[in-house]
């Protein structure tokens, strides 16, 4: 049986192709998707969300909007570096259709606590922005923090930050959120820039989505062309973008492809290390771990499955205009 699964995005490019991931993976049953702000704000993820949902032929799963801004913050503006990295419209300026869907009244948090409570161990959420809409569910049920296994993208416990040398991207724009989510979730996995940043896409596998001829091999060969050039600007050692929200949706379908160490965590709120994800020393001898970190990845086995899975889903969908007429 299918594990079920929730992703909460801020659609992004990365975020698109977790999503395209998990709908490629027979091992997940996605149902639903939460947006949140981050790469964009709200409604532009929620949006590109619905529209990527549509191009992959998967309108009927719902998309459910969380907050708009940080905990500590009153409002969210897009910082110049994420529109720098994912385009202003979140997606590399590729242009998909107005989704015919909207997005559901009922609130992400709503939704991630009654999913918990109805799904138990048989559900796992993904986050891959900011901590803020988790954090959310958790205030609002003990029940949903004590039960909910979640699998997050985000924090750097070995190597340094990517928005500071100590603060990776996610964890940056609402630093207490996450905080409070190793301090009060029981089952939290860390896939953090330690793991991501050795999961690496080049314009070789891009031009195959291209070669495609179909409507979802453009879309992810233009958005993802977009984001390996400003990883040419932002970080040129590494030779490709970083997979970092794709591989938490890989661990979610198969744990083995990474090593983990048990270990409680805290986020630093205060001073210079606000952002910095380590090791909660009050808690280093608690036999109890409640978080999980991501310290090594089998990099060729994951993208295997990454490529093969997303050509698969990208091969089935309309030609492109180009090719079909
Ligand atoms: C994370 O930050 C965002 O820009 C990406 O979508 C990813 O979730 C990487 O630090
Ligand atoms: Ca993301």
């Amino acid at each position: 049986m299918a594990r079920k699964i929730i992703l909460d995005l801020d659609t992004g490019i990365d975020d698109a192709l977790a999503l395209a991931y998990a709908l490629g993976s027979p091992e997940l049953e996605l149902i639903g998707v939460t947006g949140t702000y981050g790469n964009v704000l709200v409604e532009t993820g929620v949006r590109n969300s619905l529209a990527i949902l549509e191009l992959f032929g998967r309108a009927d799963i719902p998309v459910f909007a969380g907050p708009d801004h940080a905990r500590t913050r009153d409002s969210f503006e897009v910082l110049e570096i994420s529109a720098f990295i994912h385009g202003a419209n979140g997606i590399g300026g590729a242009v998909l259709p107005e989704p015919a869907a909207k997005v559901q009244e009922k609130s992400a948090v709503d939704f991630l606590v009654e999913s918990v409570e109805r799904y138990g161990d048989d559900l796992v959420i993904v986050p891959t922005g900011p901590s803020t809409t988790i954090a959310a569910a958790i205030e609002a049920s003990e029940s949903f923090a004590k039960r909910a296994h979640i699998v997050m993208m985000g924090g750097a416990l070995t190597v340094p930050g990517n928005v500071s040398p100590w603060a990776e991207a996610n964890v940056n724009q609402d630093p207490e959120a996450t905080d409070l989510l190793f301090r009060r979730a029981n089952d939290v996995t860390m896939i953090g820039l330690d793991v991501t940043l050795q999961t690496l896409l080049t314009y070789a596998e891009t031009k195959k989505w291209r070669e495609l001829g179909t409507r979802g091999g453009d879309f992810l060969a233009e958005a993802t062309d977009y984001y390996i050039k400003a990883y040419d600007t932002t970080a040129p050692h590494l030779g490709g973008c970083g997979l970092h929200d794709p591989l938490a949706v890989g661990v979610a379908v198969d744990p083995s492809l990474v090593q983990l160490i048990d270990i409680n965590m805290k986020t630093d709120t205060e001073g210079p290390t606000r952002g910095r994800t380590i090791g909660d020393e009050t808690r280093l001898n608690d036999p109890v771990k409640t978080a999980h970190v991501a310290v090594a990845v089998d990099t060729d086995r994951f993208l295997e499955q990454f490529l093969s899975r997303l050509t698969t889903l990208a091969q089935a969908t309309e030609p492109s205009e180009s090719h079909g007429s």
